[in-house]
């Protein structure tokens, strides 16, 4: 049985999603594949499973109840650790082949909900974002109210998650990793200090908010210029909420001589910015040239899949 999972971006709201605002996201065209076949014992990718490095394929069987006796092989375009969910797609597609051989198929809302367990349970992700996204495909509102579209609700102790599709036109983003691997638990963890002593901070989180909501509109119409123009403010509150980085400002600027806007992607510390341009060969050039690793990607796309 083999299952793929897209990677996502989050193009605005990462942060201030914890804290009950709205977030878009959008899968992206670098996709995780697991395959799962049964055998007498428990390997993955030729190897004897290890607790450090194979937790989220490991939590995923346990949480989508897997037999015992599996060979399993990953393969992934997505850079480990780089804010475009990487582990989210790993989780999605590993529990979604699992149930289809358990069952035969699978239905979306449980892999979603599945999926953020496993996330949960190994690095206390804050929404489930990531792993709705690595869902669904294509893109998806977060809020915590109910909105046009519902794809399905997600509650996880006081917190409830509503997750919407949007419908994304053709766009293409060029993605400039840093090659600094960032833990989100502990970007999230950062954030959360400086929310809780801030009231400057928690301003700063409701006009992410603002900002998102007001990114719905334009990102239907494929209007760049104003989605631009959002990216950057919304980037200008990242920066100030202390999850930059020199490498992702040098990028950012970079990428602006040829863009319409740009925005740290993810958890941020290290990890992605994005650019949203019509000249992806230039962008990705200039990302380069100061020393960035530069993704061509195509926004949206299907969600799992079986093949
Ligand atoms: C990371 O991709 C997004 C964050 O908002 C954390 C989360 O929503 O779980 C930083």
């Amino acid at each position: 049985m083999i299952a793929s999972a897209p990677g996502k971006v989050i193009l605005f709201g990462e942060h201030a999603v914890v804290y009950g605002e709205p977030a878009i996201a959008a899968a992206i065209s670098l996709r995780t594949y697991v395959s799962l076949s049964r055998s007498s014992h428990l390997t993955i990718n030729g190897h004897v499973p290890e607790e450090g490095r194979h937790r989220y394929v490991l939590k995923a069987l346990e949480v989508s109840g897997a037999p015992r006796g599996l060979e399993i092989i990953t393969r992934s375009s997505i850079p480990p650790a780089s804010g475009l969910g990487s582990s989210a797609s790993v989780s999605v597609a590993t529990v979604a082949a699992s149930l289809a051989l358990r069952k035969g198929n699978f239905e979306p809302e449980e892999v979603a909900r599945l999926g953020f367990e496993v996330e949960h349970s190994v690095q206390g992700r804050a929404s489930p974002t990531d792993t709705s996204t690595a869902t669904h495909g294509h893109a998806i509102l977060v809020d915590r109210v109910e909105r046009r579209n519902l794809l399905w609700r997600i509650a996880r102790g006081e917190s409830v998650w509503y997750m919407h599709h949007i419908e994304v036109p053709d766009l293409t983003l060029v993605v400039g990793y840093s090659g600094i691997r960032s833990s989100t638990a502990e970007m999230v963890a950062k954030v959360r200090r400086f929310v809780e002593w801030s009231s400057f901070a928690r301003d700063v989180i409701r006009e992410i908010g603002r900002i998102t909501l007001a990114a719905i509109k334009p990102l239907e119409d494929g209007d760049c210029k104003k989605l631009g123009e959002l990216m950057l403010r919304n980037n200008r509150c990242l920066t100030i909420l202390g999850v930059g980085h020199p490498t992702l400002s040098r990028m950012m600027e970079a990428a602006m001589k040829h863009s319409y806007g740009a925005k740290i992607t993810g958890a941020g510390g290290g990890g992605s910015i994005i650019a949203l341009t019509d000249s992806p060969e230039e962008t990705k050039r200039a990302i380069e040239d100061v020393g960035g690793k530069a993704y061509m990607v195509k926004l949206g796309g299907e969600g799992v899949m079986l093949h």
